[in-house]
């Protein structure tokens, strides 16, 4: 084996990676003879020099196989999932799991934690009480076969590497990368035993990928990942210029995403709920259009069955199922501050990426691995870009603990909201697809 200092350089010198080479490095980082500094090291070259493809699918399939692969070849029915690059206020995989469920799909769910400045719908799910993400892989075969999804985290028998790597990129600044997003986001799903994938690939300040020629290479990338494994990988593109929907921070999210599954119409959660419902039953062949897929979504989504489906999973995984009735079992914050707005006009920015970090100095994501995550602070906004307002309407309510924090998550927030007196030019949610 080469000396990992030299495979590190080798990067660093933008010379290729045998894949030797890369197997060498992963493995040793899994059995703990390679340091957290090293792989910080390497992230980092990569983050600057990219994989190649050959580089890239040698790195996935190891983060793949570095633990066990699912099948559900026992059951008769198509297996889905879907996945986000990260955003903020980005609850969507909560109701869309089990509108999957309730509309004939198996959705065996592995999520992330909060990343950089987004949030993870694992830290939102664990904010209802006793909820667990942390399932083995036998228990989590069995509920997605009897309750058609579950909703669990990396663990050390799935996607391990994955779930040490992303904590590392979490705070070493090396999220933004197309080859280390892909290889995170494919391995857990490939090792998911899915037949077709669904990505929403957030586009804008508030995401990873800031513009759309960004967001097709690594579009195209996961799916000629996804294709050399035989997995049909759909993609849609969608805005993150400001925070999805009206609700950022995790038990707040957990209440939002409830109402969506109530039947409520939430702007912009509904509607990626339906549409992305939409886009897997078309695949496969469920329907004949989108509007069509979305037809059947919405109405599902009344039923009643939906939100039923979630109180089942809450109490598979060890939840309170009483959450989807009484919302004030989630986690509250102490204190609240209604923000105002200083003068009438249009809201024409909201700033996604401000308010993700301004949650971060709330505590509600991490700065360092081990920080703990309050599920109680966010921001309930009572405005979107686009609307009118007059000076002293409410813009959004701060909820908080301390006092220090408030602080600081205000003094970043200073020039998130701009009112103007003409509109801006309106950005859509759904960019494109692919
Ligand atoms: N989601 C993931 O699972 N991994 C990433 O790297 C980014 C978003």
């Amino acid at each position: 084996m080469r000396l990992f200092y030299d495979i590190i350089a080798d990067k660093r010198d933008k010379k290729a990676l045998s894949k030797e080479d890369i197997s060498d490095f992963l493995q040793s980082y899994l059995d703990g003879t390679l340091k957290d500094y090293q792989m910080s090291a390497m992230l980092m070259a990569i983050f600057f020099n990219s994989l190649s493809s050959e580089e890239l699918e040698t790195w996935t399939e190891k983060m793949l196989y570095s633990g066990e692969v699912l099948d559900f070849y026992d059951i008769e029915g198509v297996v889905v999932d879907k996945h986000s690059t990260g955003g903020v206020g980005d609850k969507i995989s909560i109701p869309l799991a089990p509108l999957l469920a309730e509309l004939g799909f198996y959705v065996p769910m592995i999520s992330g934690r909060g990343l950089g400045h987004t949030g993870g719908t694992l830290d939102k799910l664990e904010s209802i009480p006793g909820f667990s993400v942390n399932i083995d892989k036998d228990s989590f075969k069995k509920i997605v076969k009897s309750n058609k999804m579950a909703l669990i985290g990396q663990t050390p028998e799935i996607a391990p590497l994955d779930k040490r790597l992303y904590a590392l990129r979490d705070v070493t600044g090396t999220v933004e990368s197309v080859p280390l997003i892909a290889s995170s986001i494919m391995s857990k799903k490939l090792a998911e035993g899915i037949n077709g994938l669904i990505l929403d690939i957030k586009i804008g300040k508030g995401a990873f990928m800031k513009d759309l020629a960004s967001g097709t290479r690594l579009a195209k990338t996961m799916r000629a990942i996804g294709k050399r494994f035989g997995r049909s990988v759909d993609v849609l593109f969608t805005s993150m210029e400001e925070p999805l929907g009206y609700a950022t921070g995790n038990a707040l999210e957990i209440k939002e995403s409830l109402d969506v599954m109530q039947g409520k119409y939430v702007p912009q959660v509904t509607e990626l709920t339906l549409r992305m419902a939409a886009v897997l039953m078309k695949t496969f062949k469920m329907t004949t259009s989108i509007e069509e897929g979305e037809e059947k979504a919405k109405k599902m989504l009344e039923t009643g069955k939906v939100l039923e489906r979630f109180a089942k999973t809450v109490a598979l995984q060890g939840g309170d199922p009483k959450v989807t009735e009484d919302y004030s079992i989630l986690p509250e914050s102490r204190f609240r501050k209604e923000v105002k707005a200083a003068e009438s006009g249009i809201i024409t920015k909201i700033d996604a990426l401000d308010f993700g970090k301004a949650l971060i100095r709330l505590g509600g994501g991490r700065l360092r691995q081990e920080d703990s995550v309050n599920k109680a602070v966010g921001f309930v906004f009572a405005k979107k870009v686009g609307d009118s307002v007059k000076t002293g309407d409410l813009l959004y309510t701060i909820h908080y603990d301390e006092e220090e924090r408030l602080k600081s998550a205000d003094e970043h927030l200073e020039n998130a909201v701009k009112i103007s007196e003409k509109p801006a030019e309106s950005i859509p949610l759904i960019l494109g697809s692919l």
